[in-house]
C-alpha cells in the first residue's frame, strides 16, 4: 500500500512538474469561458459571495491545479467541488487555474 501512494505522489508531483513548463502554456482566455459554471459558487471575478465557498481570485496557480485534481481524483472529498470536478481534462484544469491565478486578490 505505501508503495502505490509514494508512486501516486510522484506521479501527481511530476505533473506539476510539468505545468510550470513554457512547453504548456496555459490558454487563459479559455479558462475565463470554462469557468462560467463554476462562477455560481466562486463569483464572477473569483471572490465568492457565501462565506463557505472559498476565493480563487489570485490564488496560486499550481496549488489550484492540485486542488482541482485532487477533487477529480478523490484524494480531496467535498460532495460539491468532487461532482463540479469529475468532468474536467488536465487541459480544462491547467486553464482554470491560470485563469484564476491571473484574477487580482481583491476582486478588481
Ligand atoms: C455549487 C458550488 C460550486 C461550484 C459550481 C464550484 N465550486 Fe469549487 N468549491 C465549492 C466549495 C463548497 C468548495 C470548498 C470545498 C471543501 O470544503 O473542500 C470549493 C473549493 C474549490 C477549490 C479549492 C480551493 C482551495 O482553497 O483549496 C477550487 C480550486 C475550486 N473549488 C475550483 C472550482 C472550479 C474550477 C469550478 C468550476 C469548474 C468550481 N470550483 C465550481 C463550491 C463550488
Amino acid at each position: 500500500m505505501k508503495k502505490i501512494h509514494i508512486h501516486l505522489l510522484s506521479i501527481i508531483f511530476a505533473t506539476t512538474g510539468l505545468v510550470s513548463q513554457p512547453v504548456l502554456a496555459a490558454d487563459v482566455a479559455a479558462g475565463k469561458v470554462g469557468s462560467a459554471t463554476c462562477a455560481a459558487c466562486h463569483g464572477n471575478n473569483g471572490i465568492s459571495m457565501i462565506p463557505m465557498y472559498p476565493n480563487l481570485a489570485g490564488q496560486k496557480e499550481q496549488y489550484l491545479v492540485l486542488q482541482i485534481k485532487a477533487f477529480r481524483d478523490g484524494e480531496r472529498k467535498n460532495m460539491v467541488m468532487s461532482a463540479m470536478a469529475s468532468g474536467l481534462s488536465d487541459t480544462d484544469i491547467i486553464n482554470l487555474s491560470a485563469y484564476y491565478a491571473s484574477l487580482d486578490p481583491a476582486g478588481k
